[in-house]
């Protein structure tokens, strides 16, 4: 099992064809992102992620900005942690606004 994680990591692509987990997605997006973007991702250190604010991004580039971070911010690249099938299921939760 930890051999497999490890594997993951290095080939993601390898486990994008894994269904994403919503419900530990859920709890990675209130604590992880909420830890900067606020618990409500209402903006803290980081801005506002609330559907209305981020409504100028499609699911494409939301999903990159979550995997590759925002150079010279604080905003970290998740590509180490987060599959790309994984941080589209972000793009897709915050821009739908869905409350867990
Ligand atoms: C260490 C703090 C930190 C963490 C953790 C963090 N962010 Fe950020 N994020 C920031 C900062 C700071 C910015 C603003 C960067 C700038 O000045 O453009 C930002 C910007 C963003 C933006 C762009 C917002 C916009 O209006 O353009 C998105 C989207 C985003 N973060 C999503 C996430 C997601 C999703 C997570 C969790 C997977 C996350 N962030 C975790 C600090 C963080």
């Amino acid at each position: 099992m930890r051999s497999l994680l490890a594997l993951c990591v290095l080939a993601t692509s390898v486990c994008a064809e894994e269904n994403p987990d919503p419900a530990a997605l859920k709890r990675l997006v209130h604590q992880d992102c909420g830890s900067c973007h606020g618990l409500t991702l209402k903006g803290g250190l980081g801005p506002d992620l609330r559907p209305q604010a981020l409504s100028h991004y499609d699911v494409e580039v939301l999903s990159d900005v979550i995997l590759d971070g925002i150079p010279e911010t604080a905003m970290p690249p998740w590509r180490p942690l987060l599959t790309p099938s994984e941080a589209d299921w972000i793009a897709q939760y915050l821009l739908q606004g869905e409350t867990p």
